[in-house]
Parts: C-alpha cells; sequence; structure tokens
C-alpha cells in the first residue's frame, strides 16, 4: 500500500530527491543490483542473527532492490519493504513475485514512512542512512523508534567513519583506492568519490549518540573497516 506523505512543513527535507546514485530508471537499478551483488547467504544470516521468522513483523527501510525484504518474507515474516525510488520498488515487486512471496511495499522514506498494523519487530536499514544529514538522521531515528516495539530490534549497516578524525584525508582515498572498481565491475572510484564529497556519512560515535537520544540502547556494534559498519539496537 502507498504511503505518501499529504502536507508537510517548507523546511522538511526532501528526502524524495536524494542525492547519489542515479537510480532514475529500469536499467539503472538492475546496474545498482549487479554492483551490489546480492548475497543470500549473508541476508539468511542477518535474518538468522535478529530473529526474523514466521509471524515477525519486519520493516527493511530503503530497501532497494529488495534481496533482504523477500528474504524475510520467504521465512514467513510479516515483510515491509520501503523505498522513495518507485524503480527499487518495481524491482523488488518482481523479485517477490518470481520467489512467489508477499511483501508490503511502500513508496515512502525514513522520514515519512507511517507504519500501519502492529508495531515492528525487527527495522533494517543497510547502506541508507547516510542519505540524511545528521539533523535528519536525528529525526529519522525518533520516527523509527515510534514504530518499533519495546525491547524490538533496529539495526543499521551504513559507511560510517570509526577512524580518527584527524586522519580523514587519508581513510577516505584508501577506501577509494581499495573499493573502486573498474566501470561495469561494481561501484566505480567515481560513485566512492561522489559518495563522500555529496552524501552524509558520518562518524560512529556521532551515530552511537543519534541512537541513544532516539531511544535506542546500542547492544553490538562493529567496524570492521574504518569506513563501514554496524549497529545492532535494542529499543529502550
Ligand atoms: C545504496 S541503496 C541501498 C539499498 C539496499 N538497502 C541495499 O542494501 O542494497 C540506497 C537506497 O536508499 C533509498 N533512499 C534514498 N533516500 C531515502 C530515504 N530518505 N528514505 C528511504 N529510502 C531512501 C534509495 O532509493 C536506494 O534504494
Amino acid at each position: 500500500m502507498a504511503s505518501v506523505p499529504i502536507m508537510t512543513p517548507a523546511w522538511t527535507f526532501p528526502e524524495f530527491s536524494p542525492v547519489g546514485i542515479d537510480l532514475a530508471s529500469a536499467e539503472a537499478v538492475a546496474r545498482y543490483d549487479r554492483n551490489q551483488g546480492t548475497d543470500a547467504a549473508r541476508d539468511r544470516a542477518l535474518l538468522d542473527r535478529l530473529g526474523v521468522g514466521p509471524g515477525t513483523t519486519f520493516v527493511d527501510l530503503a530497501c532497494g532492490t529488495g534481496s533482504l525484504v523477500v528474504e524475510a518474507a520467504r521465512r514467513g515474516a510479516d515483510a515491509h519493504g520501503v523505498d522513495v525510488a518507485e524503480e527499487m520498488l518495481a524491482f523488488t515487486r518482481e523479485r517477490a513475485a518470481d520467489a512467489g512471496f508477499a511483501v508490503s511495499l511502500h513508496h515512502a522514506g525514513f522520514l515519512s514512512y507511517e507504519h500501519a498494523g502492529p508495531p515492528a519487530d525487527v527495522v533494517t536499514t543497510r547502506s541508507a542512512l547516510h542519505q540524511l544529514p545528521d539533523f535528519w538522521k536525528q529525526a529519522a531515528l525518533l520516527g523509527i523508534a515510534r514504530y518499533v516495539r519495546p525491547a524490538g530490534l533496529l539495526y543499521v549497516w551504513d559507511l560510517m567513519f570509526s577512524f580518527p578524525p584527524a586522519e580523514y584525508a587519508e581513510h577516505v582515498q584508501r577506501m577509494i583506492d581499495e573499493f573502486g572498481r573498474p566501470d561495469g565491475e561494481g561501484f566505480s572510484r567515481a560513485d566512492f568519490e561522489a559518495h563522500v564529497r555529496e552524501e552524509f556519512s558520518t562518524y560512529t560515535w556521532i551515530l552511537e549518540g543519534l541512537l541513544d537520544r532516539a531511544g535506542f540502547a546500542v547492544e553490538e556494534s562493529a567496524f570492521p573497516r574504518p569506513t563501514h559498519g554496524e549497529f545492532l539496537c535494542r529499543r529502550r
């Protein structure tokens, strides 16, 4: 069911016009899916870790091409995928139809999604919270806290910075050198350069503060690279 904001103040962040990688056509979305490299084993491992199973109310925010939300539906969850890009939702819809599982898809964003029905047991968001500036990340997390049940889980994976701030230039350059692929073989150097220049990845210690102030207790965190990391949190 579509969920579209009706009236928003003029100062609201324009989340339906995200910056970054072009996702405005079916070809661009298919290219994104290839670059992202869907990994069903990784999706299953995450859902196991979060205890997603039959009857879980599960929401994937910024679901993209939908591998995680379809995998959640496969195991019997009440699975909701939310994204601001119609083309991403179309790809996810097709993925779910091919797999033969029902997912509820919502054309909405971190800030505008209005969850209906039972509160969520588990909310995930991968590679997307950086779409919002920090002020709006806080607003988004406060919003999520309103529809996650007490003791429910929030999982965040993103490009986030755990390096010492004074060393930012070398770490950013190292990430681009290490992860940038030739055209057609994955996300390019230009994609990573644009990410740092135009998107809103932030420091892990800022994210910790935002999560805490939104009512989430961080239970686990891991920063496998100085530029990538995750938080697993429980709603207080
Ligand atoms: C890099 S992709 C990640 C997609 C998916 N989570 C994954 O791991 O493959 C970022 C996604 O965020 C979506 N997006 C951007 N801004 C958003 C917002 N404010 N709210 C929800 N989704 C957003 C984009 O349309 C895109 O699908």
